[in-house]
Order: C-alpha cells, then sequence, then structure tokens
C-alpha cells in the first residue's frame, strides 16, 4: 500500500546529512507502486525528486515537492555462459552490497568499484567510476518508467550516452525517466583491471591476486582517502574532473611540472580537480562545519551541523579561485537542489 508522509527530515536520506525537510516523502518498492504513485502526483504541480541512495545531492534549503525513494529489490540471473552472466538487478538494491555479491559469485567487472555509495538505480546516471572502470564497461540495459506516458523503456547501452560521469539520464533525458532496473553483463572468467595508479602496487602484499583481494585492497585505499558518510558527511567527488585542450596545459605545465595529466579517449586531457584545489590551497580548510576534506580535496565535507548553503557557498569560493588560478573552470559533479 503506497503511504504518503509528510513534512519528513532528510537528514539521513542524504550522505551530506543535511537537515531539510521534504513536504511530501513517498516509497516505492516495485513498478506497480511507481505507476499509481505517479497517477496521483500527475494531477498536481509540484516537483518530484527521485532519491535512491541521497549520494550525489547537496540541498540548499527545503523541498516543496515529493521525495521519491525508489526501493525496487532483486538480483536475477537471466543469462548465463561458460563465461559470462547477465544479472538483472533493482533499483533499490545497495550498489556496494551487489558489487559484494558478485565479487563472492567470481563475477568480475565491478570489483574496482566497491564502496561506492549510492544505489544501483542511480549507478548509470552519472556513470560511477573508479580505478580505472565505468559502470559503462558492465551494464548491458537501463529499464525505466517514463513519468509522462508510464511506459516503460528499456535502454541499451549504446542508447545511453555514456561518458565521463555523464549519460542521456543526466542530460537529454534528465528527470523523465524512473530507473527500474538495471543489467549487467560479468565475467565468469575475469580480467583484472590494475592499471590506476598504485593499484599494482598495493596488491602485492597479497599471494593472489582475485575479486576477493582487489575488492580488499580497493576499500582499504578508498577508506584511507575518502571520508566515511556515516561518521562525517560527504558526497564523494564535489567536482569532476577538468577535461581541457592540450595547448591549455602545456602553458600550465611549464608553470606547474608537478601537475598530474591523464590521457582521454580523444585528444583531450584530464587533470585531477583534487591537485588544483590543493595546489590552490583550500585541502583542510574548513569554514564553521563546511570543509574541504584534508585527504582529498576534491571531497567537501560537513563536520556536523553545516547547511547547504555554507557547503554551496564553499563549492562556489573554489571554484572561483580555480578559475584566477588556473584559468579552468571545474563543474560540479553533485546535483544542488
Ligand atoms: N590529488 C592531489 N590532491 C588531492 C587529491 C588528489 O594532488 O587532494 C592528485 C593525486 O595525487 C593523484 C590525482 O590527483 O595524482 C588523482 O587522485 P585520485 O586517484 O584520488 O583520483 P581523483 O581523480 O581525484 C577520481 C574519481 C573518484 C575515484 C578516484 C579513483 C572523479 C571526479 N573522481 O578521483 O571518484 O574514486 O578517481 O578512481 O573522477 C567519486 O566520484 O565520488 C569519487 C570518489
Amino acid at each position: 500500500m503506497l503511504k504518503i508522509k509528510e513534512n519528513i527530515s532528510l537528514k539521513k536520506y542524504n550522505t551530506f546529512g543535511i537537515d531539510v525537510k521534504s513536504r511530501f516523502f513517498v516509497e516505492c518498492s516495485s513498478v506497480q507502486d511507481i505507476i499509481d504513485f505517479i497517477k496521483i502526483y500527475q494531477k498536481q504541480q509540484i516537483p518530484l525528486l527521485p532519491l535512491s541512495g541521497g549520494s550525489n545531492i547537496l540541498f540548499t534549503k527545503n523541498f516543496e515537492g515529493y521525495i521519491l525513494r525508489l526501493l525496487i529489490k532483486g538480483i536475477e540471473v537471466i543469462n548465463e555462459t561458460n563465461h559470462e552472466i547477465e544479472v538483472r538487478v533493482g533499483a533499490g538494491e545497495d550498489w556496494d552490497n551487489f558489487v559484494e555479491y558478485c565479487v563472492k559469485n567470481n563475477w568480475g567487472g565491478i570489483e574496482n568499484l566497491s564502496l561506492i555509495p549510492g544505489n544501483v538505480g542511480t549507478c548509470p546516471i552519472q556513470n560511477i567510476g573508479a580505478y580505472g572502470v565505468e559502470v559503462k564497461d558492465v551494464i548491458t540495459n537501463v529499464e525505466t518508467l517514463e513519468i509522462a506516458s508510464l511506459k516503460t523503456h528499456c535502454f541499451e547501452n549504446s542508447d545511453c550516452n555514456f561518458e565521463y560521469r555523464n549519460s542521456i539520464f543526466k542530460s537529454d533525458l534528465k528527470g523523465k525517466h524512473l530507473i527500474t532496473h538495471v543489467t549487467f553483463k560479468l565475467s565468469k572468467q575475469p580480467q583484472f583491471k590494475l592499471n590506476y595508479g598504485s593499484l599494482a602496487k598495493e596488491m602485492s602484499r597479497f599471494d593472489k591476486i582475485d575479486l576477493t583481494t582487489i575488492r580488499k585492497t580497493i576499500i582499504d585505499i578508498r577508506n584511507s582517502k575518502l571520508p566515511d558518510p556515516e561518521k562525517i558527511g560527504n558526497s564523494g567527488s564535489f567536482f569532476k574532473n577538468p577535461i581541457v585542450k592540450y595547448d591549455a596545459i602545456a602553458k600550465l605545465k611549464e608553470k606547474y611540472p608537478d601537475m598530474p595529466t591523464y590521457k582521454t579517449d580523444s585528444d583531450m586531457i584530464k587533470i585531477p580537480a583534487g591537485w588544483l584545489i590543493e595546489k590552490a590551497g583550500w585541502k583542510g580548510k574548513r569554514i564553521n562545519d563546511a570543509g574541504v576534506h584534508n585527504k582529498q580535496a576534491l571531497v567537501l565535507v560537513n563536520y556536523g551541523n553545516a547547511c547547504g548553503k555554507e557547503i554551496f557557498s564553499l563549492s562556489k569560493d573554489i571554484q572561483k579561485s580555480i578559475k584566477d588560478m588556473f584559468d579552468i573552470n571545474i563543474e560540479m559533479e553533485v546535483n544542488i537542489i
């Protein structure tokens, strides 16, 4: 039975731990629940915000609309060969529980994406990525419910317009579809991806390289750099790494020879925003309860009682300072509400 609640605090529903309220709040655990809810919602002219893990969002004020939590569960094997397995997963499954489940079954492909906060249903939206893997590499298709028509759709991987931290669901179709299920193709004879940074070196403490030891290493690296949202509110990388033309880099490299750069698929170059922010002196800075994490400058944190506006204002100051110092625009990765 669909239950619509009113004036609910969102503090425990966003990993920044911002204490704002939502006018209405509803949880749906099946496609039918969502359809029933949308039929009610369509008669009203107020905003709708789907929220799953709340791990990529910054609330700057109370939300005068519906927060919709998608809790569709289930992990179902839909296809299997000697080499590969296809699994269809409900949008409301916790991402890292799913990674752990795959690793235990020796299904490879997402072990490098261990410990990323959030739910399965949001992983395609911003094409989550870490340690040399992006989720687009293993997604077969994304099933959605279109809000306006209440029709179900299935987007094949190539329809999703996946890019670095972007997809059709974050661009052209933003706010138009609700993701209900994601299907992944994983490998039963996994090829390990250990090329990122010091990953291979960190693995050398184990006698054996397998999905379990890779997952353990990734978890250790993340825990050593990234704050646990249960303890210090944050939403992972607040900014995207800027991708700039080679010419722009050449000048900067003269001035900052130690600046790390990464090649991309195109002839553009990616610069770690964390390095730029650290170089500009922001790492570890704290203004009231809003701060820049002291081990990874790409992560903004709420030390306790920061309000969304304080974190937003800090992010604006950082953007301006990076523009002034390096003439580079850094874009926010987090959704500001
Ligand atoms: N760096 C600094 N100072 C910092 C942070 C980073 O100098 O404060 C330098 C590092 O020394 C390194 C480089 O920047 O040379 C890259 O750092 P890191 O490996 O930590 O990765 P990142 O580019 O800062 C990205 C993702 C992370 C992901 C890591 C590992 C984005 C926006 N962020 O960060 O994703 O975990 O790579 O793959 O692409 C997230 O999206 O929430 C997230 C944490």
